[in-house]
């Protein structure tokens, strides 16, 4: 029997579609939904809906219920319609009346919207930590290898000298970019929708603030009803940050793909971290980064599936709304796999040293000798034609001197700018506030 069921059920049919793949997904929610109760319940007792007693009992019912889900010991019933309903169905179950009391001043609106905060601020809390570990990979690979030279290029013709420390600090410093998207839509996340109800709001005297302090929240959403347009919102936000990383991923992946090649041959794996052909013996391919390139590109279609499903939803909750979950479930674990093989290869990579020795790359430093013209007097435009002519004419004299030492360039790759760049952004996140919070209610 379903919580809002009086006397007529609907059918199966009815039931099997709009749970679909629901129920699934939402045992992902069920931790942060027993966070969400323990907080309401005791808001609850202080605006004299609940007793004492009652308070107690209903508490530790559901941190039992919590230890439970930790254990991978908690199941959505075939008859729950929801994670919702099925932590209320057990704790009338198990403390009979007393259950029934603690969805008073609550909708299961605002306790998804609750429940899908607390998750997704932790997912972000995990992104985040993967993102770091990648990036001081990363970091780490640009200090090791500063002085080995590669190609650089434009239209991808050879243009000018690069270095690997050059390549390896770029992506990273793509990071610590992408994680000040990542902060934006933590703090857009960090807000407490709960006591919005159904979206309008409780008679009863809910005290919103002791809820949003409770739960670790950073504020509360103060309109009941942005409370609920938050439903989209928040999933949006956070899919433009998850995109962003996507794209350094994915521009990462290619990369990696071209350098691997023969015609680059720049870098080179263990044969036991590429995959072979079935009918070419000497293939040693690069599948990884070729599923990466596509994971992440599929990733950055997520902004576009979230905006197709809620664009023109009028405000209030529609049931459209639990689709949100198909989509960005799903990518949320895409995201962290990539992290982390991305992390996995570049503990193995290996780079090619003296590149640049080869006949390819004689033209490669015009641009030096063109610019030591100008040191010594030659204005920049004849410098440069002449050096042009000299080309054209089969008299260039082909020099490997590459003295770039302003910042962000070869000589000068400001890694420790990076670095405290990423710091920074990093403390602004604050995550020991709902970490603490979380700890001290399941305590
Ligand atoms: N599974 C639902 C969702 O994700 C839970 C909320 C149901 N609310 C409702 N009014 N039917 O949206």
């Amino acid at each position: 029997m379903k919580i809002w069921q009086k006397n007529i059920a609907s059918t199966a049919e009815v039931d099997r579609f709009t749970v679909g793949a629901d129920r699934e997904l939402d045992l992902q929610l069920a931790k942060a939904d027993v966070l969400g109760s323990l907080a309401h319940t005791r808001m609850l007792q202080t605006i004299s809906l609940l007793t004492g007693e009652e308070l107690e009992v209903v508490q530790r019912e559901l941190k039992a219920i919590y230890r439970e889900i930790e254990a991978g010991d908690f199941r959505i019933d075939d008859g729950a319609e929801d994670v919702h309903s099925q932590v209320e169905a057990l704790l009338c179950e198990r403390i009979g009346d007393t259950g029934k009391k603690i969805h008073s001043g609550r909708s299961r609106n605002d306790q998804v919207l609750v429940d899908l905060r607390i998750f997704l601020r932790r997912e972000i809390y995990e992104i985040v930590g993967l993102t770091e570990q990648l990036f001081s990979s990363l970091s780490s690979l640009a200090e090791q290898y500063k002085n080995v030279l590669m190609p650089g290029y434009t239209h991808l013709q050879i243009a000018m000298p690069s270095s690997f420390g050059l390549w390896f600090s770029a992506y990273s410093e793509s990071l610590a970019d992408d994680l000040q998207m990542m902060l934006a839509a933590y703090r857009i996340t960090n807000r407490n929708p709960l006591g919005s109800a159904a979206g309008y709001g409780s008679s009863f005297p809910l005290n919103r603030s002791l809820t949003t302090e409770l739960l670790g929240f950073d504020s509360l959403c103060y309109s009941s009803v942005y409370a609920q347009m938050g439903r989209g919102k928040t999933e949006r936000v956070l899919s433009q940050a998850i995109s962003s990383i996507a794209a350094t991923l994915g521009k990462f992946a290619l990369d990696n793909c071209l350098y691997l090649s023969q015609n680059f041959s720049f870098i080179s794996y263990p044969p036991e971290l590429t995959t072979g052909s079935s009918i070419m013996p000497h293939k040693k391919n690069p599948d990884v980064w070729e599923i990466m390139r596509g994971k992440c590109n599929l990733l950055q279609a997520l902004p576009n599936q979230i905006t197709m499903l809620t664009t023109n939803l009028p405000s209030g909750y529609h049931r459209d709304l639990q689709l949100l979950k198909e989509v960005l479930f799903p990518a949320i674990q895409s995201l962290k796999g990539c992290l982390e093989m991305a992390d996995y290869m570049l503990a193995h990579i290996r780079v090619r040293e003296g590149i640049l020795a080869d006949k390819m790359y004689d033209y490669i430093f015009s641009v030096e000798v063109v610019n030591d013209l100008v040191l010594s007097g030659v204005p920049f435009r004849e410098a440069y034609r002449k050096i042009g002519l000299d080309i054209e004419n089969g008299n260039y004299n082909p020099s490997r001197a590459v003295h770039h030492t302003h910042e962000g360039s070869i000589g000068n790759l400001c890694i420790s700018s990076i670095n405290e760049q990423m710091q920074s952004v990093k403390t602004e996140f604050n995550f020991e506030k709902f970490l603490t919070a979380e700890r001290e209610l399941i305590c």
